[in-house]
């Protein structure tokens, strides 16, 4: 594809060394983009009519053959791109020598990754939905389980289960709009721009960006071809959602545990092992957290692959497809693992204690006008008090309290159970049923 300037060629180690196979996952989109590139040579007469129907056909001839899963790469096909072309040369003959004018592999090969980004990221929202929709279900059937919240993994308040596991639903929402958000910026055309600062043929750019259902053309041609942090927001678009993803896969981990006793796992969704004939293991949980630490890689890695490089091609960039094929594969088959496991997961929290009503009683006290500082010292004192007798918050008479203060009533004997304290609460977004279940038809009609 580029010899005429060469008299001798690169051994093949060397020639092993640069090429890439990674990139023929961009087979299809790189067909698609060189049909609309071939449509536009011809509407402005860069191209003769009949030339630009025999390279159409010849690449749909190519596009059905990939397609069908057909398509022979050779291994002297430096990379897809180059691949496309020498197979168009066989069907074709001579006129597939047309098929590169006014084009580059670098405006093509960015011209593919963000027709493939755009796509997978669509895909990606979609399945963030599906896990959406699957926890908002969970969270329905658990509405009314109460179980405490935890800061520093110490009790906090009591909660509801549906609470706790819709937290990660509108993350999942947000990862979704992300991904949108970034298929925004991302399915923009940069053809036309050449190797790097444009052509002399009157290209249309608007019309193939047009063509391809694309936003529009990138406006500056160095930047066009030089430009990759729509592949690195496309990574951390998919890091970000699979921390969130590691954060519930530990919390299994964890629940699944004697210690714990929240949940059990069931025989479909969990494994046993080699030499302890009792355990029965989370491992879909825990490989979920640990491809989770190499996709936040994938993020330091895109970003480094960039530090530095000066404008605007250069083929370092070619490493960009590994490090993103790999965060977004990761992230699908997490996020399909994910809903699975949650399929088999078998709920049965214990309450929590009763110390984690105290808040409920301090705001009796700030009911009657008590500050909240002094309120809060007082239910400490009876924390502190019942402790030195060996009693919960639950196992409190009305003299243990009266005792610490003449302003607690018989009635607050009433607020200190965790499903009182629940039913209780007030404030929008808090682990009540009702608000438990407005989330869920929130959540219900953003998805
Ligand atoms: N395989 C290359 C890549 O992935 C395509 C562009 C190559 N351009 C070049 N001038 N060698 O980035």
């Amino acid at each position: 594809m580029w010899g005429g300037r060469f008299k001798g060629s690169l051994s093949e180690a060397m020639w092993r060394f640069t090429t890439d196979e990674s990139d023929r996952r961009l087979l299809q989109v790189d067909i698609e983009g060189s049909i609309a590139h071939v449509e536009m040579l011809c509407a402005t007469n860069v191209i003769e009519p009949q030339e630009a129907q025999t390279l159409a056909k010849g690449l749909r001839t190519i596009l059905a053959e990939a397609e069908a899963d057909e398509f022979a790469f050779q291994a002297t096909d430096e990379d897809v791109h180059t691949a496309v072309e020498r197979r168009l040369g066989e069907i074709v003959g001579e006129t597939a020598g047309k098929l590169h004018t006014g084009r580059s592999r670098n405006d093509q090969v960015a011209l593919d990754l963000r027709l493939y980004l755009s796509r997978a990221g669509a895909q990606r929202a979609e399945q963030l939905h599906r896990f959406a929709g699957t926890v908002a279900s969970m969270a329905e059937t658990h509405a009314e389980t109460v179980i405490p919240s935890y800061t520093h993994l110490q009790q906090a308040q009591p909660t509801t289960l549906g609470h706790h596991l819709l937290t990660y639903a509108w993350m999942a929402l947000r990862g979704a709009d992300r991904f949108t958000d970034a298929v925004g910026r991302i399915a923009m055309s940069p053809l036309g721009a050449g190797a790097s600062a444009g052509s002399s043929l009157p290209l249309d750019r608007d019309a193939v960006a047009k063509d391809l259902e694309l936003g529009g053309v990138i406006p500056n041609s160095l930047d066009a071809v030089g430009s990759r942090d729509f592949v690195s927001e496309y990574v951390f678009c998919c890091a970000q959602s699979m921390i969130e993803l590691s954060r519930l896969a530990e919390e299994i981990v964890l629940w699944s545990t004697k210690e714990f006793g929240w949940l059990s796992l069931g025989d479909e969704v969990s494994t046993g092992s080699s030499a302890l004939p009792q355990k029965r293991n989370p491992d879909i949980a825990e490989l979920i957290r640990g491809r989770a630490g190499t996709v936040a890689g994938d993020v330091t890695a895109i970003l480094a692959l960039q530090k530095a490089l000066p404008l605007a091609y250069n083929r370092d960039l070619q490493e960009d497809k590994r490090i993103v094929f790999h965060a977004d594969d990761t992230l699908a088959s997490a996020l399909g693992a994910m809903v699975e496991l949650l399929g088999g997961l078998e709920f049965h929290p214990p309450g929590p204690g009763s110390e984690t009503v105290s808040l409920d009683l301090a705001e009796e006290l700030v009911r009657r006008g008590v500050s909240f500082r002094e309120a809060h010292t007082l239910v400490g004192e009876l924390v502190a008090l019942l402790e030195a007798r060996g009693k919960t918050l639950s196992e409190a008479t009305i003299d243990d309290l009266i005792e610490i203060d003449q302003r607690f009533e018989e009635a607050d004997l009433d607020r200190l159970d965790p499903t009182a304290s629940v039913r209780a609460r007030a404030t929008s977004g808090s682990g009540s049923p009702e608000s438990v279940r407005a989330q869920i038809d929130e959540i219900r009609r953003r998805i």
